[in-house]
């Protein structure tokens, strides 16, 4: 089987790359716009894999998408590339539109002319928006989403959707919680807690920091995600959720334990805007579904992530050097 992966060059689709040469003997076609989250170090232990390939280009480029597809004859799309971030969302939404909505579009379009046999749109918690407890959304919950980056997302969403009841493209689409682990760009809030706390830099939290996410590790997401491409029932949406929520501030409190530095680096900074105050997300489906459960518990997860990064310090200077500090200024000086 071929794969044709789009965004594997980024966090969770270098580790779901990884994963497959790892563990399947699929060939894997990765198509990437090399971003400011996309980096080749990630896939350095694959790169010279016979089964692997790498294609630098964006998929909002029609032209180039189509000549892949049609060079490459895929048997399934797994589309992980987004502009992901929320904040960035927010400072500048346009390339958030353009990557998650008219990419998808492009890639949906490519997919429905070459009668691809699996799309996997690969989606997120957020669409779901904020959730009062005890709630939990199920896959038919309403899209509620609060950013652009979680409204972009919902667009992509629905459009995939269109193209599996109107055209009967075999689609499916997962939606996942909070991701964490190595290799995740030092902008989210786990990674740039971590980096800033080795460098005894301040650590800000948003608002009260009490806004709750659910924690995923990113290979049991990848594994998820496997599990959907190989059992997921066509036109489907799966949530993938870690089943472990905890407030921001009890995050921090496990990175400055876990990294022995003082709590007095913490800096309740201004909130963002449309802050979402919890996700909560059940993955019963997909526990019915498939043998799928999420396996890493948050504390080794986290303690596994804060280990891979100080081991890895010449990743982190790299992908903190240059663009990087100024988005860091723009979003935090004077905040
Ligand atoms: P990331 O920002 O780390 O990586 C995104 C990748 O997409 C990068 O390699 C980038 O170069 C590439 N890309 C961006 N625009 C592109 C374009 N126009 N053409 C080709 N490639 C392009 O993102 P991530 O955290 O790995 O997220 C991957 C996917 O998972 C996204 O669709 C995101 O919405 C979804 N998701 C993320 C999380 C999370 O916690 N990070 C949770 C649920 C779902
Ligand atoms: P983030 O990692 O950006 O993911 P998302 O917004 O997609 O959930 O943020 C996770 C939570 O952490 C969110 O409630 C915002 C908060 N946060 C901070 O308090 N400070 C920060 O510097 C960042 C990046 C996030």
């Amino acid at each position: 089987m071929k794969l044709l992966v789009t965004g594997g060059a980024g966090f969770i689709g270098s580790a779901f790359v990884r994963l497959v040469i790892a563990e399947t003997a699929w060939h894997v076609v990765n198509l990437d716009k090399l971003t400011y989250a996309g980096n080749l170090e990630n896939l350095a232990s694959i790169a010279s894999n016979d089964g692997y390939r790498f294609v630098h280009g964006d998929i909002c480029d029609a032209a180039l998408v189509d000549s892949v597809v049609a060079d490459e004859r895929p048997d399934v799309i797994v589309h992980f590339a987004a502009e992901s971030h929320v904040d960035r969302s927010i400072l500048s939404p346009e390339p958030v539109v353009q990557t998650n909505f008219r990419g998808t579009f492009t890639l949906l379009e490519a997919a429905r002319k070459h009668a691809i046999g699996r799309f996997v749109h690969v989606s997120t918690d957020e669409v779901y928006g904020s959730l009062a407890r005890p709630l939990e959304a199920t896959e038919e919950f309403p899209l509620n989403p609060s950013s652009p980056y979680s409204a972009s997302k919902a667009g992509s969403d629905l459009l995939a959707r269109s193209y599996f009841v109107t055209y009967r493209l075999p689609v499916v689409i997962t939606r996942a919680s909070n991701n964490y682990g190595p290799c995740q760009f030092p902008e989210k809030l786990i990674p740039l807690m971590i980096a800033n706390a080795f460098e005894d830099r301040s650590l800000p939290v948003y608002g009260d920091g009490m806004q709750v996410r659910d924690w995923l590790y990113v290979d049991d997401h990848c594994h998820g995600i496997l599990a959907v491409l190989e059992k997921g029932r066509d036109g489907e949406i799966y949530n993938i959720g870690g089943n472990r929520s905890l407030p921001n501030l009890e995050v921090v409190h496990q990175v400055l334990a876990l990294t022995g530095k003082p709590e007095s680096l913490i800096q309740y900074v201004t909130d963002r805007p449309g802050h979402d105050r919890r996700y909560a997300l059940s993955s019963e489906k997909l526990m019915r579904e498939t043998s799928w459960r999420p396996v890493m518990d948050f504390e080794t997860g986290l303690a596994r992530t804060i280990e891979w990064y100080r081991a890895n310090g010449a990743w982190v200077a790299h992908v903190r050097s240059g663009e990087y500090r100024t988005y860091y200024e723009t979003n935090y000086t004077n905040r």
